[in-house]
């Protein structure tokens, strides 16, 4: 099946929806080294960072509410145009801001483009790539996000001498959105969306292209008896048993933000600036630590996460991360030698990270991609993935409020406190998908066996309830 031309297919598509997760990350990233020297040029209240930082993910959150429509009508390729476009016109607003009004406003444009694009760039793998390595693709997109967020670190701690360093931080942004928009030029439009418009040779020719291979009828046949059963009316999914795994799906956003990723992830110098580093750049070097383990640790998922499955890497992240953030609370709370809490607040900042990455951080993007069945994936995944970015927005907007009111200690305590509720939560409705087929998992759903079973091997799941029925 594979050839050179496959390869070389394959390859591109995987590297476009690589840029598009690394501008993810790289935007996310920027702000948190940005704020610093954006707060020294303008008189900034507590409200007014936060707005800064959390700008972004107003617009994502629009973004990502308005990806499922978009895709279905202009086509996946088309909207990958107009993400690239979104970012390089949002970046060009938000380095150029005369005031901290228009920096609002490019943030919020680029937000746009985020949200949009961490739907419709998995999404365009998904359905370009052959299924073999489909679950691999998917969590590239997390390792693109993570090295966004180390290059943001990186760029944040090279430009922190450089008088307009804001400015110029933002605008590094439009070299991998400009590649970005070259790079969706030279790319064909999904197969699934071609077959949808009814132009089915294309789509021919586009399967042709990407498998390599001159028979793919069996394969655009599927696609077409997929479509028959597509047009998902909203009201389908509050059917009892799709219902209950769409709000799995949001619990997982929700769980992924509650966590407090973010509140490092965003703001992670100005916490060690608080725990006593005596520099802007000092804060920024170790905030680049945190950036480097977060790949790392993301490489590890990415090799384990279908050796060792789901569920231990997503108990043992949160147990990890309920600790590492208990000791980050307990650091401030006793305000004992100085160069303790530096060290607590450092050491307990990367163990967190490294938790985080190898758990949530790629299980949430690779599970709302299983897990939902195939005639609602769309609308279901949109879903899921606002309710990553609306809890990612709470959580980010309140974190200096908290700070303020109830200080570091509490804040973050509160937030190990949601680990263990997410660690309670998850051991009753996380189901394990390692090496089942989607086909599989949506064949349980529809006989409606509990969320955790519906990863099992079919017959064991008709085992399951025969016994049940017999008991009863
Ligand atoms: C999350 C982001 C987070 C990033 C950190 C992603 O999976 O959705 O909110 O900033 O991981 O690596």
């Amino acid at each position: 099946m594979s050839g050179t031309k496959n390869l070389f297919a394959i390859g591109l598509v995987s590297t476009i929806a690589a840029i598009a997760g690394l501008l993810f990350g790289f935007d996310t990233g920027i702000i948190s080294g940005a704020i610093l020297f954006i707060q020294k040029q303008f008189v900034l209240t507590t409200a007014m960072k936060e707005y800064i930082v959390s700008s972004v993910l107003i617009g994502a959150m629009m973004g990502s509410l308005a990806s499922g429509r978009l895709t279905d009508n202009y086509g996946r390729r088309k909207v990958m145009l107009i993400v690239s476009g979104l970012f390089i016109f949002g970046t060009l607003i938000a380095s150029l801001a005369p005031n901290v009004m228009w920096i609002l406003i490019g943030r919020i444009v680029i937000g746009i483009a985020i949200g949009i694009g961490s739907y419709t760039a998995p999404l365009y793998i998904a359905e370009a790539a052959p299924l073999e390595i489909r679950g691999g693709l998917v969590s590239l997109n997390q390792l693109a996000i993570t090295i966004g967020i180390m290059m943001s670190y990186l760029i944040n701690y090279s430009f922190v001498d450089s008088a307009a360093s804001w400015r110029l931080m933002f605008a590094i942004g439009i070299i991998p959105a400009v590649l970005l928009a070259i790079g969706v030029t030279m790319l064909p439009e999904s197969p699934r969306f071609l077959v949808k418009q009814g132009e089915k040779s294309k789509a021919r020719e586009t399967l042709q292209y990407l498998r390599n291979h001159p028979n793919v009828e069996h394969e655009l046949m599927s696609i077409e008896s997929s479509l028959h059963t597509k047009q998902t009316k909203f009201k389908e999914l509050f059917q009892k048993n799709i219902f209950k795994v769409l709000l799995l799906g949001i619990f997982l956003g929700f769980l992924q933000q509650v966590c407090g990723i973010n509140t490092i992830i965003y703001y992670a110098p100005t916490i060690f600036q608080m725990a006593g580093f005596p520099s802007a750049s000092s804060s920024i070097l170790a905030t680049v630590g945190i950036g480097v383990v977060n790949v790392l640790s993301t490489v590890f998922a990415i090799m384990y996460l279908d050796k060792l499955g789901r569920r231990p890497l997503l108990f043992a992240g949160l147990i990890g991360m309920a600790l590492s953030l208990s000791i980050l609370s307990f650091g401030f709370y006793y305000h004992g030698d100085a160069d303790i809490l530096r060290w607590t607040a450092m050491g307990s900042t990367f163990v967190f990270i490294i938790c985080f990455a190898f758990s949530l951080g790629a299980l949430l993007w690779l599970m709302v991609a299983e897990i939902f069945p195939l005639e609602m994936r769309g609308l279901a995944m949109s879903i899921a993935v606002f309710s990553c970015w609306f809890w990612n927005f709470t959580v980010s907007s309140t974190f200096l409020t908290l700070l303020d009111k109830l200080g570091a200690s509490t804040t973050f305590l509160m937030y190990a406190m949601m680990c263990v509720f997410g660690l309670i939560v998850s051991t009753f409705v996380v189901p394990e998908t390692k090496g089942v087929s989607l086909e599989t998992i949506e064949h349980n759903i529809r006989r409606g066996v509990p969320l955790r079973e519906i990863g099992m091997p079919v017959e064991n799941t008709m085992a399951i309830s025969l016994h049940e029925n017999n008991i009863a």
